[in-house]
């Protein structure tokens, strides 16, 4: 026989049947109750057992933890809290669980911080929570693949080795196969990569935009979404040294196209995951509400999981020009009150997370795109405007995260963009495939990233990114 589902007997269309089902023991109580998971929903699966007429020794192994077999009858329940129970007739242990050594970890059914439960990352994905978000971010992806192949747009797997740099800010990690302790040198000691494996340097990827865009201008409507790395050494609760990105890239769309497009993915996936991740939800919705009891009033938010989604759902982003946001952060209350840790003294300025916080949460209350920076803040492939400073760059910010997506038209005129290149010093021999595409049939086109771990922090209202991914990778951490 072969195993049935918690998810699918909780539908109780097995009612009064015999079902065989695997999952580990959450708990055991009063020598009768297992409360039973197998990872394929939130709730756990009631099983009784007739513990008269099973063997004691077996009784014993029955721990938290373990791995088990049951066959039974669905039945139900009488006790309150479920509907549904599996009557038990066989057990059999697959793998047990000693509780000495459970007691050690988080497997233990108590409360444990989150820090506690990175700190046993294979581990944590047997608790609630973990469980939940997991299962959210595989729903996640899957919507983020559902919405661009309904929408005509091609899937690319743009390389993760790569020669270039295409965020030009110098954040990578090198690849190489040498023996890091014997470098083949130069009479004046400059290393000499030809004898490197690929023949030069290489590094792992930043984005896949640049490739994305060689093909946007073959395919029309393309996207990525793979792995991404960045040796930034930011230690905050939203930056991975390696994080998931999102991004499509459109030929012959605008930065106003762009924009429509990024707010119609973002609320078709969060929909989505409204309509197929309930009792996940429901479940991080109440974690939420207790997380909060624990801060000061002042930092807690005014709203719940739910309502911060459905308020994404239900308002246009607000479109602000990078201007117009500098005006508002020069003449706001924590501007001129030094509150900020960077004042804003003037235009040309970068936006810090706490000015797109003040922006998204106390400002406009809302989701925001901020478009039209000035060029020298931004990277060297998005289109100059008229105005020769400001380009057609474009961010998302979103309440509780900050920036979730960064995009721009691209520019597509040769000359302008080997200029710039020039200026900033990109090596154009590196690039000179990328500068190719403006060489040869042109076209206005557009794209953006998005940051998939802050879409499911979002989602799931977890508080840190670390939280979102099962092993992440931060500065001096790469364990498990
Ligand atoms: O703004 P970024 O750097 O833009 C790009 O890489 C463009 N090439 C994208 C494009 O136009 N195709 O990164 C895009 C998004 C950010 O808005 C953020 O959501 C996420 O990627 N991101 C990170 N997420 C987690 N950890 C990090 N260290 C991140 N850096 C960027
Ligand atoms: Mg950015």
């Amino acid at each position: 026989m072969r195993n049935n589902t918690i998810v699918q007997l909780l539908q109780g269309k097995k009612l009064h049947q015999d079902i065989q089902i695997s999952g580990w023991v959450r708990a055991y109580r009063s020598n009768r109750f297992i409360a039973l998971n197998d990872g394929s929903t939130i709730h756990n699966l009631q099983c009784v057992v007739d513990f008269e007429n099973t063997d004691e020794k077996l009784l014993k192994q029955i721990t938290t933890g373990a791995a088990i077999r049951i066959e039974g009858t669905l039945d139900e329940s009488q006790g309150q809290g479920q509907s549904y129970e599996v009557i038990v007739k066989k057990i059999e242990i697959l793998g047990s669980a000693d509780p000495e050594e459970v007691k050690k970890t988080i497997l233990q059914p108590k409360k444990h911080s989150l820090e506690k439960l990175r700190e046993q990352a294979h581990l944590r994905v047997r608790t609630n929570t973990f469980g939940a978000v997991m299962r959210l971010r595989s729903q996640l992806s899957f919507a983020v693949h559902d919405y661009f192949r309904k929408n005509g747009y091609f899937y690319v797997n743009t390389p993760i080795i790569t020669g270039s740099d295409a965020e030009g800010a110098g954040e990578m990690f090198k690849v190489t196969n040498f023996n890091l302790k014997n470098l083949p040198k130069d009479d004046k000691g400059i290393v000499n990569y030809k004898e490197d494996f690929f023949g030069k340097e290489t590094n792992l990827t930043v984005s896949g935009q640049l490739e994305a865009e060689t093909y946007a201008m073959g395919l029309g409507k393309v996207y990525t979404f793979g792995p991404t790395f960045r040796a930034e050494n930011s230690n905050t609760s939203r930056h991975l040294a390696e994080f998931w990105m999102i991004e499509p890239e459109v030929a012959f769309c605008d930065l106003d196209g762009n924009m429509d497009l990024a707010e119609d993915f973002i609320k078709y996936v969060l929909q989505y995951v409204v309509d197929h991740c309930q009792d996940d939800l429901a479940f991080l919705e109440n974690r939420l509400i207790q997380e909060e009891k624990s801060k000061p009033e002042k930092d807690r938010s005014p709203m719940k999981l739910r309502e911060k989604i459905d308020f994404v759902l239900k308002n246009n982003f607000k479109r602000v020009s990078y201007t117009e946001a500098i005006d508002i952060l020069k003449s706001s209350k924590p501007n001129k009150k030094k509150k900020f840790n960077y004042t804003i003294e003037e235009w040309g300025a970068d936006l810090q997370s706490e000015h797109e916080r003040y922006l998204v949460e106390k400002h406009f209350k809302c989701p925001v795109i901020l478009f039209d920076y000035p060029a020298d803040i931004k990277a060297f492939y998005m289109r100059l405007n008229d105005d020769g400073k400001t380009v057609r760059a474009m961010d998302i910010l979103f309440p509780g995260i900050g920036e979730i997506v960064g995009g721009s038209q691209r520019e597509e005129r040769y000359d302008v963009l080997k200029s710039k290149m020039e200026d900033l010093q990109i090596d154009q021999k590196e690039l000179s495939w990328y500068l190719d595409t403006r060489k040869f049939g042109t076209c206005v086109h557009s794209g953006f990233g998005l940051g998939f771990e802050r879409l499911v922090l979002f989602a799931s209202g977890m508080g840190n990114i670390r939280d979102v991914i099962p092993y992440p990778r931060t500065p001096q951490n790469a364990d498990f």
